[in-house]
């Protein structure tokens, strides 16, 4: 089948590779001039596992190709995805569906024979109602299909979850569209992933709720973690003991500095606001927004207190800055926060990314990038582990001990354990974990 991406970005890139994988004839689109022609050269604009081989191979067989202009990519396609960014609108928090309703009005325009007009961007329930609108008063003559088909991929093992994804959602108004999406998957029921087929409205709601599901269990395990500081518990040990439940299942049990991420956030706020548009308000992912937005900041009072009340004119080494290991992506990762909380108190920043350095340089200013963990440690007052990347499980702790100006390591994500890091002299503090052995009882 013919298949034109709209926006190729973490999502359409990936999306638009693996269909091409799976034997489609795939055209990339993008407005962004640089970034198609970085891919048209073989170089891959963001940093995803596996991508680069994925596009190369594609390209190379013809099924994959990339260009900024819509209209040729549109005329001949059997489907067109829209996969453009829908982030928080500023202001509001409702998100900004001007990226969305642009590339259908684009589409409408160049669209030719039948068309099924995909949404794979993240959209708030009633968009492709509004979607196939805008598309009916610029075209009334044409003959589409208008469907919504979230993505569920995560930034860091997208390829894998593309091709060998929990389920795919297809939402559709009528029968046409639904199996013409279906027929794009069909290579995916060789592994028998499940094929969901629901109304429109209900799988653009399907996305919310389960990006809101999932920030809601983060959120939960940080809290008790907030707890178990206080009466001597270990969140590690709780969240296996309650994770082990089938009913619970222990992902996204990792207590850590607060959820971020190009999604979890403006599709929470999203969601509030479409609620409360509504007259269904979501209290309870309402307070896991404010919960996480509090945490950040609480992270930056915990790193402070581990220097002795102050950090003003001290030298704090961050390492990991991106929102999660294994990918670029900065947008709204919780190092940005921290580290303005710290900067604010009067620290100085050195930072160290294994992939992220590149973006980071973009949002975060005033900072020291070093090359390494060890040149990001040298000298520093403390060591705050941000984001858990492959690179900082096994640091030497004795040369961290040894180059540090001070002996104080704030490990954020939980990576280290306690009882080694004392052996090691570090004044060591992680999340939800006693300070000192606990009693065995
Ligand atoms: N990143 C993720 O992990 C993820 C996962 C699931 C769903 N989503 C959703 O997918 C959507 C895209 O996210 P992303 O992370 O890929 O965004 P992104 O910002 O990486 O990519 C969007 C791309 O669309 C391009 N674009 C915008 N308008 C265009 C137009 N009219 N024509 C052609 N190109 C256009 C931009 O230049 C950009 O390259 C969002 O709604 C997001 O919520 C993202």
């Amino acid at each position: 089948m013919r298949v034109a991406m709209v926006g190729s970005g973490y999502v359409g890139l990936v999306s638009g590779a693996c269909f091409a994988d799976f034997g489609h004839e795939v055209v990339c689109i993008d407005k962004d001039a640089d970034k198609v022609a970085a891919l048209k050269a073989g170089r891959i604009p963001i940093f995803e596992p596996g991508l680069d081989a994925l596009v190369q191979t594609n390209a190379e067989a013809g099924r994959l190709s990339f260009t900024t202009d819509l209209a040729l990519g549109v005329q001949r396609a059997d489907a067109v995805f829209i996969a453009v960014g829908t982030p928080s609108r500023r202001g509001d928090g409702f998100a900004d569906l001007s990226f969305v309703y642009a590339a259908a009005r684009e589409i409408a325009a160049a669209m030719d024979g039948f068309t099924v007009v995909v949404t794979k961007s993240t959209v708030p329930v009633g968009t492709g109602d509004e979607v196939e609108r805008i598309i009916r008063e610029m075209r009334p003559d044409a003959e589409f299909s208008v469907v919504s088909n979230p993505e569920f991929l995560r930034e860091g093992a997208a390829i894998l979850d593309f091709k060998r994804p929990d389920r795919i959602v297809i939402g559709a108004n009528d029968e046409k569209g639904a199996s013409v999406v279906s027929d794009l998957y069909r290579p995916l029921y060789l592994n028998q992933a499940p094929i969901l087929v629901t109304g429109r409205r209900t799988a653009e709601l399907t996305k919310y709720a389960a990006n809101a599901f999932l920030a809601t269990k983060i959120t939960f395990i940080n809290e008790i973690a907030d707890l178990c500081e206080q009466v001597g518990a270990n969140v590690q040990e709780v969240a296996r003991g309650i994770g082990l439940d089938n009913r619970i299942g222990s992902k996204f049990l990792h207590a850590g500095p607060g959820y971020g991420g190009s999604c979890f956030p403006k599709d929470t706020l999203a969601l509030m606001k479409t609620a409360q548009d509504h007259g269904a308000p979501v209290r309870l992912v309402e307070t896991v927004v404010s919960v996480n937005d509090q945490r950040k900041r609480a992270m930056a009072r915990k790193i402070i207190a581990a220097c002795d009340g102050s950090v003003r004119g001290k030298l704090i080494g961050v390492l990991g800055l991106t929102f999660k290991p294994n990918t670029d992506d900065m947008r709204d990762a919780p190092s940005c926060a921290i580290i303005s909380a710290l900067q604010d108190a009067g620290a100085r920043i050195r930072a160290f990314d294994p992939e992220g350095m590149d973006q980071a340089r973009k949002v975060l200013t005033d900072v020291e990038y070093a090359n390494d963990a060890y040149s990001c440690a040298k000298g520093a007052d403390a060591l705050v582990l941000v984001t858990e990347w492959d690179a900082f499980r096994a640091l030497d702790l004795a040369r961290l001990r040894k180059i540090l100006a001070a002996p104080v390591l704030v490990d954020l994500r939980n990576v280290y354990v306690p009882d080694d890091m004392r052996r090691h002299g570090f004044r060591y503090v992680s999340i939800g974990r006693p300070e000192a052995a606990p009693p065995r009882d």
